[in-house]
């Protein structure tokens, strides 16, 4: 499902009030019919049901068209960022966790600018030196959820932590190079995202800024979890610029992090990354590839569960695709 901004195509007509949707009352829209935060996406999905693959809804003031028509949601994607903004709600809910100078939030020059930084630094080149990597990540996390598997046998097993864990593992290797903070006793650093995701989900859709003026204890966690995480990957970031600094102009960098920081290197002002565009970038690539893939994978294995005619046609289409090695032809 994709949501847009209203374009000026849309802003000009009165087509987004004509279509569909949820009933909306003054000043909140339907925010209040969201409810938990975390249900944002069952709640759109439920009302794409309802009200048609394009409907329209209301959160606070701002008016959305929400889309689940494939081919419309592509040509909304072909289209950015001239045609197509995101809704304003995204750069707002960064703002409201100090993560605003990412590329999710950018629009016009800016978004191209690190649109092409991170495209760079996502090369199928840089990705393939990660194979190896990826390879024994997945086969260390497969070997721990073996044991678990086998001593469960008969119970059903809730994957998605495990999925979670798969690939915040292999994330987070792709971004900083390493571990970072994760050991297999102490995942300290899924504690922190999940805290940091959930403030950034339920800010999403507070009918007040009310953080702006006073701190929860939930709001004060944040606050701390958010600092330190600042702090740990800056820390990260000086001492790879050093490093950098001394390579030649052509040296490809082993992870992303260190892809980012070669923009920020950048002779051309105009395509230089600035510090707190780095640091934005890089906890916004981990959520990207995280939430993302980790629920794409829990709910291929539930289907796979249950079609296991399709689980045996991906297995042997799996078997010539790897050719027995059990190594993806393609990386
Ligand atoms: C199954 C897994 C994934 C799904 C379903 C998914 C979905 C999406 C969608 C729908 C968009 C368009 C969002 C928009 O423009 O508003 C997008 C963009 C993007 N995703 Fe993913 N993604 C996945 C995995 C990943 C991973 C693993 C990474 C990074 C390592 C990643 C990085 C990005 C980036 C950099 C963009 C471009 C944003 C832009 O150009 O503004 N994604 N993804």
């Amino acid at each position: 499902m994709t949501s847009s901004s209203t374009t000026s195509y849309w802003q000009n007509t009165d087509v987004p009030t004509r279509l569909p949707g949820p009933p909306s009352l003054p000043f909140v829209g339907s925010a209040f019919l969201i409810g938990n935060p975390n249900r944002f996406y069952a709640v759109m999905q439920r009302w794409a049901r309802k009200y048609g693959d394009l409907f329209h809804v209301k959160i606070g003031v701002d008016s959305y068209i929400v889309s689940s028509n494939m081919a419309l949601s592509k040509l909304l994607f072909e289209n950015r960022p001239e045609g197509v903004e995101r809704p304003p709600m995204i750069a707002r809910s960064f703002s409201s966790i100090d993560l605003v100078n990412n590329l999710f939030a950018a629009e016009g020059e800016n978004w191209r600018k690190q649109r092409k930084a991170i495209a760079k630094s996502l090369s199928a080149h840089n990705l393939g030196k990660a194979e190896d990597m990826i390879f024994h990540e997945v086969q260390r996390r497969l070997d721990r959820m073996d044991q678990q598997i086998k001593a469960s046998i008969g119970k059903p097993i809730n994957f998605l932590p495990h999925s979670k864990q798969f690939s915040l593992g292999i994330i987070s290797r792709l971004v900083f190079g390493d571990d970072f903070r994760q050991t297999a006793e102490n995942d300290e650093l899924s504690t922190e995202l999940s805290l940091i995701f959930n403030t950034l989900a339920s800010r999403t859709v507070a009918p007040i800024e009310y953080w702006k003026w006073f701190k929860l204890p939930k709001d004060r966690a944040f606050e701390r979890v958010k600092n330190r995480l600042r702090r740990d990957i800056t820390q990260r970031a000086t001492t790879a610029l050093e490093q950098l600094r001394e390579q030649p102009k052509n040296h490809r960098p082993d992870n992303l992090l260190d892809g980012l920081l070669m923009h920020q290197l950048a002779e051309e002002p105009a395509q230089a990354l600035s510090e707190d565009e780095v640091f934005a970038n890089a906890v916004a690539l981990i959520a990207a590839g995280m939430d993302t893939t980790s629920t794409t994978l829990a709910w291929a294995l539930y289907l796979l569960g249950k079609h296991t005619e399709i689980q045996q046609q991906l297995r042997s289409e799996l078997r010539i695709a790897t050719q027995g090695t059990g190594r993806l032809p393609t990386l």
